[in-house]
């Protein structure tokens, strides 16, 4: 515990990388990845919306801020309106987003996802009522681990053989170099929620008997090989993380103990350096909780099986109060925190948190011209 009263919310925070140089964030508040289901052409490429989206949250004294699920291959996508990072519009389109995000003072990362048997949703937009998009509102032939369907209303899929593994793995890395060159400083992948790594972690979804399923090293494999894929492109000067949902909340599926165990193996031989922790998203369950800050719990079980390692942890769940943030971090249960839709309901949720915790009003994180908007 600080006995000083400066806001360690607001104190930078070093992301480590590879080459030691680390990433340096303002602060310690991480925009969550949200997706926007703002594409208008189905096509994958970032739009108005994006812009002045990111362009708010970035002017709103964020450390960094995590780009939306962007699909590594069309297939991957979530849905018809995601994001893409598979095609050069699409990498323009990043670009210039990272370039207004750097303008405000925040670093970039982007949430890289395969969505497996989540593939080709329905847009979470008002009148959602989940499952797959049907083909002619711009739905596709999903693949994952099995041919099952991965939840009610969602098709089955196509069961992916070896090769369309090794695909997928190598979508990823073509993703990852895309990003580089759009400017990214860090990517996210996405290995919670339900989609495709999640999927193959859990033995709830995956149920295979060739090298990608049973033991608990073959379900490791097909995260270890794209976190390898992935880190043999990206820069050893820019930080890898990796969301995960540290538990199923069902008994026989992902828990602390286990997901901790595959973290640490990241971090410690395979060059992942920020572990983002979330929980859930695979199977409906009653025990999945909410309420303020209601992964807390799992943020400091997780930090606590990586303290001998350099990786930072970030947690998401239900954190709106500056005061709660504050102390979270205060005592050493995490080392960021990733807020999601309280930024939606106030893109400049930083800035107001900072006068609310005492930051003199020049280190307050907001653009210069709402300087004067006394905070
Ligand atoms: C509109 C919306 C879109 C979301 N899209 C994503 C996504 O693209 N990737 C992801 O990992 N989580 C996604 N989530 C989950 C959030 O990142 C976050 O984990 C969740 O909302 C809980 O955090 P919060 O209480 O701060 O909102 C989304 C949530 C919302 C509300």
């Amino acid at each position: 515990m600080t006995t000083d009263n400066r806001s360690t919310l607001f104190s930078p925070l070093t992301v480590p990388t590879p080459d030691g140089t680390g990433l340096t964030l303002r602060n310690r508040t991480i925009l969550s990845p949200m997706c926007q289901y703002a594409v208008d052409r189905q096509d994958g490429v970032a739009t108005d919306w994006h812009l002045q989206h990111y362009g708010a949250i970035a002017a709103g004294g964020f450390g960094m801020l995590t780009v939306e699920s962007t699909g590594v291959s069309p297939v991957g996508r979530i849905s018809p309106r995601d994001l893409g990072m598979y095609r050069d519009e699409q990498e323009a389109a990043h670009r210039h987003l990272v370039s207004f995000i750097h303008s405000q003072g925040a670093a970039a990362a982007v949430q890289l996802n395969h969505a497996g048997g989540r593939a080709s949703g329905k847009p979470w937009l008002p009148g959602y009522h989940g499952g797959s998009a049907p083909l002619e509102d711009g739905g596709w032939q999903t693949v994952g681990m099995t041919d099952q369907s991965i939840a009610k209303g969602y098709r089955p899929t196509t069961k992916l053989d070896k090769a369309g593994i090794e695909q997928i793995v190598s979508n990823f890395a073509a993703a990852a170099r895309r990003a580089d060159a759009a400017g990214y400083d860090a990517i996210q992948l996405h290995g919670a929620h339900g989609y495709l790594l999640h999927q193959s972690l859990s033995p709830l979804t995956n149920t295979r008997t060739d090298e990608y399923g049973g033991s608990e090293e073959n379900r490791f494999r097909l995260t270890r090989e794209v976190v390898d894929a992935v880190r043999a492109v990206w820069p050893d000067s820019k930080p890898l993380g990796i969301r995960i949902s540290a538990t199923d909340w069902v008994k026989g599926g992902l828990d602390i103990d286990i997901t901790s165990r595959l973290m640490h193996d990241l971090v410690v031989n395979h060059g992942v350096n920020w572990v983002d922790v979330s929980s859930g998203g695979l199977v409906n369950t009653p025990l999945q909780p909410s309420g303020p800050g209601f992964h807390a719990i799992l943020g400091a079980q997780m930090k606590e099986a990586l303290a001998d390692t350099d990786a930072i942890v970030s947690v998401v769940g239900g954190i709106s109060s500056p005061e709660q943030a504050e102390t979270m971090l205060r005592t050493h249960q995490v080392d960021a925190v990733s807020i999601g839709r309280a930024a939606m309901r106030n893109p400049h949720w930083p800035a107001m948190a900072a006068a609310r915790l005492g930051v003199p009003r020049e280190d307050i994180p907001c653009a210069p011209q709402y300087w004067r908007a006394e905070w």
